[in-house]
């Protein structure tokens, strides 16, 4: 029985619930210093959120190549030890500030001094488990170097999967001894397997390599550990936290979730409003707001000129931002697009990168389509903005979407979304309804030809034949609050439950 519950004020006892408390974040992206899908953009918006309702946020992440030399970075004193099973390793802790929040880099060539973060060329790196194993001993190590104990190291997705096994051994440093550990998936998909090895490596005893600790299927499984020594875990949306318990979209790990439900929440992501409003966005060629949409028109022209589509103020434009994965269901937009394009007078306008395959059938649809479909290979963020602003329907047909960001970043541009109805696509679009005009977007259930086809002709018809409902759902749209501060109370609580009770006057 917790007797912080029964007493919390007269046992001279205190958790360090709601007041200030140390948080670290281990992660492998951040924008603007590494970044390969959404994971990047809520690492940095998530702390600055947690750091302005007064808690000591940090980052750690690893150093890779696409950290831009330019960085203000500065050396953290000299070489930092890393521990490894093996023996020590030496690398070099680098730290800079980003809003506030300090951020800090671990520097070790041999690992993370490549073109890529998980990889290069669409093929994953063959030591992703030896190089993210050592990170993630290196995080633990960092707080005994910095002699700083934070109250709850946070976790997120299978590269830093190993730290909550890492802070379930006896013998952990000093400084992390009572530190509680969070694990937030934002992607059930990718697991990290390694061999047995990798116990040794990381220096971890012969009995985590047990089915109800990490091993899975004869090998290392590091979200399996992650989701069974975890304090608490959490996932980026209410309806993927369900999800993710049935064997539908638990990726083999369904069972684990099961066990540990009454420890897992879902919290829905934000959006970084000082980067996504389009009063203030600087990729945009003319700003707008719900009050004075007059901008939107002139986002639309710059989009159909850049993107060489035909001209007209008339014609509604479909974009799509995104990873060109399975998971996002792009290979049944390629498989209906010809035949949308021949029935419907529509536009597409299309940026990502990823699969080969899907890059090739964009562009084929591009080049038979030309003036009505578009598309860009690669990352380009001012393009992703003024797709965001200057479409007037955003198409996610995602297979499973542990939250997504860009339906979010949508409805706040007023273009509105259309999406399948799944994890934070549910939760955060309402279904258009006929009769009252309400809603935020275009809702379907299953990923087939007919639903999608149907759904991107109901949403054209809408556009063509009423108006007004387009333009009170971009409104209704424009008006939601998907702020983080709401995120970061919900973290907040979370944190308080694993983080340490502390007698009171006692040394923080
Ligand atoms: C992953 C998920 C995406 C989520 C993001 C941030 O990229 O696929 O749905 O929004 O992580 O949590």
């Amino acid at each position: 029985m917790d007797l912080v519950k029964i007493f919390p004020f007269t046992m001279g006892i205190t958790n360090h619930r709601g007041a200030g408390m140390k948080i670290l974040f281990a992660a492998s992206e951040c924008d603007p210093y590494c970044k390969v899908g959404g994971l990047g953009d809520v690492i940095p918006a998530l702390a600055v959120a947690l750091r302005k309702i007064g808690h000591d946020v940090r980052i750690v992440l690893p150093k890779c190549a696409s950290v831009n030399e330019a960085t203000p970075f500065v050396a953290v004193g000299g070489p930092m030890i890393v521990n490894m099973g093996y023996g020590v390793e030496f690398a070099q802790l680098l730290s800079t500030e980003y809003r506030g929040v300090t951020v800090y880099l671990v520097e070790f060539n041999r690992y993370f001094g490549r073109g890529g973060i998980y990889g290069e060329c669409g093929e994953g790196y063959c030591d992703n488990w030896e190089r993210f194993a050592f990170f993630c001993r290196a995080v633990i190590d960092a707080c005994q170097f910095l002699n700083w104990s934070p109250d709850v190291i946070h976790a997120h997705d299978w590269p830093t999967g190993i730290i909550p096994a890492l802070l379930s051994v006896h013998s952990r440093p000093e400084a992390v001894r009572s530190s509680g550990s969070v694990f937030t998936i934002h992607n059930m998909a990718h697991h990290g397997y390694a061999p047995m090895e990798l116990l040794d490596f990381v220096g971890l005893y012969d009995h985590y390599w047990h089915p109800f600790a990490m091993e899975a299927c004869g090998a290392v499984n590091v979200m399996k550990g992650a989701l069974q020594f975890a304090g608490k875990i959490t996932t980026v949306s209410r309806t993927y936290a369900e999800e993710i318990k049935t064997s539908d979209y638990g990726h083999g790990l369904d069972d684990v979730l099961r066990y540990r439900a009454s420890d897992m929440i879902g919290i829905c992501n934000g959006v970084d409003t000082d980067i996504w409003n389009p009063l203030t966005d600087r990729f945009l060629p003319r700003n707008f707001s719900a009050k004075s949409m007059g901008g939107k028109m002139i986002c639309k022209r710059r989009l159909q000129a850049h993107m060489e589509l035909a001209d007209g103020d008339g014609i509604p434009i479909f974009g799509v931002v995104a990873r060109f994965f399975e998971q996002k269901g792009l290979d049944v937009l390629c498989d209906i697009l010809p035949d949308v394009v021949k029935n419907m007078e529509v536009q597409f306008a299309l940026l990502g990168s990823g699969d080969k395959h899907l890059e090739w059938r964009f562009m084929q649809l591009m080049h038979n389509f030309r003036g009505k479909v578009s598309c860009r290979i690669g990352l380009d963020n001012p393009l992703a903005h003024l797709i965001e602003a200057g479409a007037d329907f955003f198409v996610m047909p995602s297979r499973y979407e542990p939250c997504g960001l860009n339906q979010m970043y949508s409805m706040l541009y007023g273009t509105l979304p259309i999406v399948r109805a799944t994890g934070g696509l549910a939760d955060t679009v309402e279904n258009y309804n006929e009769k009252t005009g309400d809603g935020t977007g275009f809702v379907f259930r299953d990923l087939t030809y007919s639903a999608l086809y149907n759904t991107i002709g109901w949403a054209c018809a809408t556009y063509y034949d009423r108006r007004g409902d387009v333009e009170r759902m971009r409104l209704s749209a424009m008006g939601k609050d998907f702020s983080w501060a709401k995120a970061a109370g919900e973290y907040e609580r979370v944190y308080g439950a694993v983080a340490p009770v502390r007698r009171c006057g006692a040394p923080q």
